[in-house]
């Protein structure tokens, strides 16, 4: 790797600046900005191909983007997006470089890292995945009864099942119509019966998804899959009805998969950023390779947009550099992501993974521990089911809680009135966690009422407001706008493990509890000597063998 210079970013001068312009501007109420400044959706908001950004309703001035810019300049972040977009090995711990930028290149660009053309090697396994979902789709790949596949099975965990999963659900209204995807993701044996159950073994297709192909989970349902299988077909069908995708060639033949059917992908495509890679074959299925390919032009327009754009007019720099104002220098703890758009309901789960596992980091690149707090904690739901649910602590609970609400212009399932409904909706919340409502206009609604039945009501009609948003607007969920919007959060992320020092391509956190699940498997049935946990881990442990008989 490129030596580059450690930058204690929380000792910078900018660091403390922040810090002091946060507390010389905290009770400031976005209400008054608006009034001050009749432009200031002009001033804070800008559009990249039909995606729009608004992040006006942001406790920000411009001073406060100034100095967030000039942090993002002392962290070098440019020089950190240089070293990704061209291949250098910024995931330290692991020695890899970071490329799912390169799965978005278009046919015809080549990318040269340590002497291999890496985007003709994308191109290469794209085509070969062009291929083989065409005969799919179009009834070519026949299984073994000589009937075309009608039900695919993605067998994936974590990044092998949420990126795919989530474009596939958004863009249902492009998937073919005899065909239909599954997503298999939990060891609980209840997600693979209850998909099987529907399905015939005859018209399935499993696509066994998991980047090192030792993940317990996927290899348990892949192998409880072709148990189900073999109750009607026979071992020489297995090929016609599995497929893998795979870093781990060796491990894919050792489960009895042809590498004839694996479709690789590289070291340098990180599990939460994989849905461009052959591990989006569920989406390409699902919606034909030239959406697919159209999914993959909107990464890469939001990738140039990126790499290219200047910070004041850089999407994925600013939602970063606003995200990192409330959770280092407000201490907010959380950010909800809203979709107001059924399809996108599993998007705050994805962009969770994404986030979370990126930057829920607590030393630096280098090992050093962090003296501040780095990513927050992700959650989220659909709108409008949300407001139904838990809006009234955004509301007026005692919380900072910074929302991204993300909002189709048009439905592809037009009804009624009923799109517009849902558009009011998710503005009315933005204006309302905004604005808030003052005792004036309380009392005024609250003309009727007077003594105690008024003081004890008016307290509760109160809102703060000051909760600050993000509203995203697309046109439309089509393939393109898909792979802008997943590409933004992406970019995002990065951009704020870049400030915090962060390397945010590995997850050793993960790994803990993998290890001490090992041990606990043979103890739950009893014969693997006395227990030597603490006593609540042992008293669980007794508890499940008493109940199980053990
Ligand atoms: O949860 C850890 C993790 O390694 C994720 O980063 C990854 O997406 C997931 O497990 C699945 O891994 P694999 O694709 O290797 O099965």
């Amino acid at each position: 790797m490129a030596a580059h210079r450690h930058i204690d970013i929380n000792s910078t001068q900018i660091w403390a600046k922040l810090h002091q312009h946060q507390r010389a501007t905290r009770h400031m109420h976005m209400r008054e900005l608006f009034a001050l400044d009749p432009h200031r959706f002009q001033r804070f908001s800008l559009e990249l191909d039909g995606l729009l950004l608004d992040y006006s309703k942001n406790r920000v001035t411009e001073r406060t983007l100034e100095l967030l810019f000039e942090l993002a300049q002392k962290a070098d972040l440019r020089g950190w997006m240089d070293r990704m977009r061209r291949g250098e090995r910024i995931n330290v711990s692991e020695d890899r470089a970071v490329l799912h930028t390169a799965l978005r290149l278009p046919k015809g660009t080549s990318l040269r890292v340590d002497g291999r053309d890496v985007a003709a090697d994308v191109h290469k396994v794209l085509s070969r995945l062009k291929d083989f979902s065409e005969q799919v789709r179009d009834g070519r790949w026949k299984g073994f009864s000589g009937q075309r596949i009608r039900n695919v099975v993605n067998l994936g965990i974590g990044g092998s099942d949420l990126g795919p999963l989530v474009a596939t659900d958004a863009l249902a209204a492009y998937a073919h119509p005899e065909l239909s995807v599954h997503f298999v993701s939990n060891v609980d044996g209840q997600h693979l019966a209850r998909t099987l159950g529907k399905l015939d073994p005859a018209t399935t297709l499993f696509i066994v998804a998991s980047k090192s192909f030792t993940t317990p989970e996927t290899l348990l349902n892949a192998q409880a899959a072709r148990e189900w299988f073999l109750r009607k077909g026979r071992e020489g069908d297995i090929a016609r009805h599995f497929v893998a995708v795979s870093t781990n060639d060796a491990a894919v033949s050792a489960f009895g998969i042809d590498t004839r059917h694996m479709f690789g992908f590289w070291d340098w495509v990180g599990g939460r950023y994989s849905v461009w890679s052959a591990i989006g074959l569920s989406v390409m299925l699902a919606i034909g390779y030239d959406n697919f390919r159209a999914f993959l032009d909107g990464g890469h327009a939001m990738d140039r947009h990126f790499f290219e754009a200047p910070f004041e007019a850089n999407m994925p720099v600013l939602l970063a550099l606003i995200g990192i104002w409330y959770n280092t220098f407000y201490r907010a703890h959380t950010h909800a992501i809203m979709p107001y758009d059924h399809g996108l309901r599993r998007l705050p789960a994805h962009i969770q993974q994404l986030d979370m596992e990126s930057n829920g980091k607590r030393v630096g690149r280098l090992g050093e521990a962090l003296d501040f707090d780095t990513g927050p904690v992700i959650w989220g739901e659909e709108g409008a089911n949300s407001q139904h649910a838990f809006f009234q602590l955004l509301h007026q609970g005692t919380r900072l809680v910074p929302c991204d609400f993300i909002l189709p212009l048009n439905s592809h399932y037009p009804l009624g009135n009923q799109h517009d409904v849902l558009v009011a909706n998710c503005l009315a919340q933005t204006e309302a966690l905004m604005r808030g409502k003052n005792e004036a206009e309380a009392i005024q609604e609250l003309g009727h009422l007077s003594g105690e039945q008024l003081d004890m009501l008016l307290p509760q009609k109160l809102f703060p407001g000051n909760q600050p948003s993000n509203t995203l607007a697309l046109d439309k969920v089509t393939p393109y706008s898909m792979g802008m919007l997943m590409a933004l959060y992406e970019h995002k992320v990065f951009v704020q493990g870049v400030i915090w020092g962060i390397n945010s391509f590995d997850q050793w956190g993960v790994e803990y509890g993998k290890q001490l699940a090992k041990r606990i498997l043979p103890e739950l049935s009893g014969g693997a000597g006395a227990l030597a946990h603490d006593s609540s881990t042992n008293g669980l442990i007794q508890h499940y063998r008493e109940r199980h008989g053990k």
